[in-house]
């Protein structure tokens, strides 16, 4: 039903969900076989066995690819099982550079994974060329970037990266989790493959775990469907249904998140109880001016620092209303986490270790006033 051309809004409602050529159904079926009927040994419509493929899960892979400008998408059981599906490409002996405030499961995944398999890896401050190319080495084969970080917000120039490593022979790969393909275009910037936690912002409701890759390079997404089917880390209809979902309101949520976020970070920019504010939309962080060319807007996502350090970040994420107390990011309700203790705890004692002090917001779209009204009324009380 899409055609070249047509605008991100269009396609995150139509693309891969052509109506059901059997019923007219303007929905993609939740297709629940497990397997397909054949006609003779090999002749089949497509569909064989659902790990290997289904139709429902087509669906969204094609409209994350559509979404992301790639050629490819891919669909998995979750964010963590898409990057070990990429990290699977990796051999031993095999080097990859990391950002060195990475998602805490990614570091695990890298360090405590991959890591005794053979896979050598280095984290460093993507934000510097130098650290980047100091960090090189011959058996380099894959930059892994985050932009911006969960949870420092820390934006990374994509076509920066790309140039270094594409240089060097190794691939890049971005994670769009935060920004999501209506902010960010990781594989126009340069990047090689895209991987989403679609647990948030994609899905955006909160009621479902997924990850998502997208590719160009068709040798690469072969391989990657190799994985995804040898390992078999599929997501189920039902979840590929609810993220397609999700996905058709996407462009709509996220104007409304960064429209949020803003009148939140002027909350906080203002409050004695508040350190430093992170959002790249604040023309002091140090990413701004990347942030401002390589995304349409700043997000969602703001981190800030407790004036009066650890305690008063422990009792701030309990005084709110509306802001939960919870993990996870990027759906319509907004949260409140401390990432020392919560989300990044797998990092502590690390090189990556959070600042006890941090407060996460994954600011929702709720009301901006009454967001702003409970946020303020957390702060004074601390
Ligand atoms: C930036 C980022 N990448 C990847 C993941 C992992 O995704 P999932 O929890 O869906 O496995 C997360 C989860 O919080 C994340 O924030």
């Amino acid at each position: 039903m899409t055609k070249q051309g047509d605008g991100f809004e269009t396609r995150a409602i139509h693309a891969g969900q052509d109506p059901d050529p059997v019923t007219g159904a303007v929905v993609p079926p939740i297709s629940l076989a497990t397997t397909f009927a054949q006609d003779a040994v090999g002749k089949h419509s497509g569909f064989e066995y659902a790990r290997s493929g289904n139709p429902t899960r087509r669906a969204l892979e094609e409209c994350v690819a559509s979404l992301e400008g790639a050629a490819h998408g891919l669909a998995f059981a979750s964010g963590m099982a898409a990057e070990d599906t990429i990290l699977r490409m990796l051999s031993p002996g095999d080097h990859v550079i990391i950002p060195d405030d990475a998602y805490g499961g990614t570091f695990r995944l890298v360090a405590r994974v991959f890591g005794p398999m053979g896979v050598e890896w280095t984290s460093v401050d993507l934000t510097s060329p130098d650290a980047l190319t100091g960090a090189w080495r011959d058996e380099t084969r894959l930059v892994w970037v985050e932009t911006p970080t969960n949870p420092m917000l820390t934006v990374v120039d994509i076509a920066m990266v790309a140039t270094v490593a594409h240089e060097r022979g190794a691939r890049v790969v971005v994670d769009n989790t935060f920004a999501t393909p209506y902010l960010q275009a990781p594989l126009s910037l340069g990047a090689d493959i895209v991987v989403h936690s679609s647990t948030k912002y994609l899905g955006g409701h909160s009621d479902v775990v997924g990850g998502a890759i997208a590719v160009n390079d068709g040798e690469v997404a072969e391989r990657l469907a190799f994985f995804q089917n040898a390992v078999g880390a599929v997501p189920a209809p039902f979840d590929c249904y609810l993220t397609l979902r999700g996905i058709k309101t996407l462009a709509v949520r996220m104007d409304r998140h960064c429209s949020n976020a803003r009148a939140i970070v002027a909350l906080l920019a203002e409050h004695p109880a508040v350190g430093t504010v992170l959002y790249p939309g604040l023309p002091a962080h140090p990413g701004h001016d990347v942030a401002r060319r390589q995304m349409r807007d700043f997000g969602g996502m703001v981190s800030f620092l407790a004036a009066g350090g650890e305690a008063a970040a422990l009792e701030v994420v309990t005084h709110t209303r509306l802001f939960t107390l919870a993990e996870s990011l990027g759906a319509v309700e907004s949260l409140i986490e401390h990432p020392a203790q919560m989300t990044h705890a797998s990092v502590a004692e690390s090189p990556l270790a959070v600042d006890p002090a941090l407060v996460r917001l994954s600011v929702g779209i709720e009301s901006a006033d009454d967001l702003v009204a409970d946020l303020r009324r957390a702060l004074d009380a601390i």
